[in-house]
């Protein structure tokens, strides 16, 4: 018989079924052995009779651990008793492997589950996190294809930084200086807008960022775009209706997975039907001013316990724009009306609700090619690196721009966890690299 999944067996509600995966819990007495099996899709409880099964059958169930892997057929019926509500009676058991003790049980350490996090990814918590990622994943090249933006990628080994020098990677290279790993695709992005006008990117960043928060991952999955012919709108335009349509797409999909986390999936229902709120980074201060009483000095950059207030006082992402020209990157245009004595930029980041911070950051690119020399001067950087992005501004520039969106806090704030780590199977953090 053709194997299915739990979750179609489910589905089947009876009948003759063929199952296989792992063994997910195991009882039982001299007659009865109960077994929890897991696949991908579900869990099941399922119960060998001594009675109805050949003698080897019988001791193989009795010899079977947590995570042995099994192959099995049986008669499935609902059971309200059972963890999923339905039981399989078995009549066949193959154990394809004798899993060893397993070093997970219960109650297990932060620390623990870090160090053994191969096998940790098998938790059901763990998979009902990674499907709703790669729903993420999916979602984000679906809108960006819908919208009629190529697939480009940028390297990872580059020799310019982009988003401050303190937070980039050095790499050994040949013995050469001067290589670090990518923090963004946008310099090598940037020039190629000229050809495919736009163009997005699922790709892995890199910050040598000294912050041990539930924020920061020393390497994350950045899901970046950049377009040619663009007004600021148009950027955020684009940056709302994407997260709307990942928001979207996870609560069509994930249902399961979502109660899984307990994640209370009202407080995600706002994001699909709201329009975010756009306020000045000169509003921005007038309101934590006006709730909180929180007194910020124009020019300085907002806080994780700033961005945390405002995203308070909302139940869908804001965005907050005309930044101080000098807490951001050199790269970001300060428009016609900036204010000389206080210039500011068109940059915009979007601060997620429930105190998930930063997810999305982006910005118009400068077009004054002596604008950006001035400040990559200002900034301590050799210029001479900077020419191939410079000739960006010499051969037919157009008005520009586009963001990058940090899929790990997306993932982050979707499925409400209380940190970084737990969105990526394998996370790097100043602390950790293994396994
Ligand atoms: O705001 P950032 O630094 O912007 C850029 O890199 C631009 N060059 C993007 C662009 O316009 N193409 O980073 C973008 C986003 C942040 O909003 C945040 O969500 C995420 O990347 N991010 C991180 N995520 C996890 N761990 C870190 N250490 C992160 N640093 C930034
Ligand atoms: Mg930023």
């Amino acid at each position: 018989m053709k194997f299915i999944s739990i979750q179609e067996a489910i589905k089947k509600k009876k009948g003759a079924v063929s199952l296989r995966g792992w063994v997910y819990r195991e009882r039982g007495s001299n007659k009865l052995k109960f077994i929890v099996l897991r696949d991908s899709t579900n869990i099941i409880q399922c119960v060998i009779d001594k009675e109805k099964v050949s003698e080897k059958e019988w001791n193989d169930a009795n010899k079977l651990l947590i995570e042995s892997s099994i192959e099995l057929e049986g008669e499935i019926k609902e059971d309200e008793r059972a963890p999923t509500g339905y039981e399989v009676k078995v009549s066949k058991l193959d154990v394809v492997h004798f899993a060893e003790p397993y070093p997970i049980t219960k109650d297990q350490s932060i620390e623990f589950l870090a160090d053994n996090r191969h096998l940790w990814l098998r938790s059901r918590r763990m998979t009902a996190i990674m499907k709703i990622r790669s729903t993420i994943f999916g979602a984000i090249h679906e809108y960006f294809r819908k919208e009629g933006f190529y697939e480009y990628q940028s390297p990872i080994f580059q020799s310019v930084q982009c988003e401050g020098g303190s937070s980039l990677f050095n790499v050994p290279y040949f013995g050469k200086k001067g290589v670090f790993l990518a923090q963004t695709w946008q310099l090598y992005a940037e020039p190629a807008i000229f050809s495919l006008e736009k163009i997005y990117t699922i790709a892995p960043s890199f910050r040598a960022e000294e912050s041990k928060t539930s924020r920061h991952l020393t390497e994350y999955w950045h899901a970046e775009m950049e377009f040619a012919w663009a007004t600021f709108d148009d950027i955020m335009n684009y940056g709302e209706d994407l997260i709307k349509h990942v928001v979207k797409k996870v609560l069509d999909n994930n249902q399961q997975d979502l109660k899984e986390l307990n994640r209370d999936v009202k407080k995600l229902e706002p994001v699909i039907k709201k329009k975010f709120p756009r306020m000045t980074y000169d509003d921005a201060l007038k309101l934590l001013k006006e709730k909180y009483n929180m007194k910020i000095e124009w020019g300085k950059d907002l806080r994780t316990v700033e961005e945390d207030k405002l995203s308070e006082m909302f139940d869908t992402p804001i965005l907050i724009t005309r930044y101080p020209k000098k807490v951001k990157a050199f790269y970001m245009k300060e428009p016609k009306d900036s204010d000389p004595k206080r210039p500011v930029v068109n940059g915009v980041d979007f601060i997620a609700p429930e105190h998930y911070g930063e997810i999305i950051g982006g910005s118009e690119r400068e077009s004054d090619i002596e604008k950006i020399k001035k400040r990559l001067k200002e900034d301590g950087e050799k210029i001479e690196e900077y020419e191939f992005y410079l000739d960006t501004r010499k051969y037919g520039s157009v008005p520009h721009g586009g963001f990058g969106l940090g899929v790990e806090r997306v993932v982050a704030w979707v499925c409400g966890l209380d940190n970084i780590k737990d969105t990526i199977p394998f996370p790097r953090t100043m602390l950790r690299f293994k396994p």
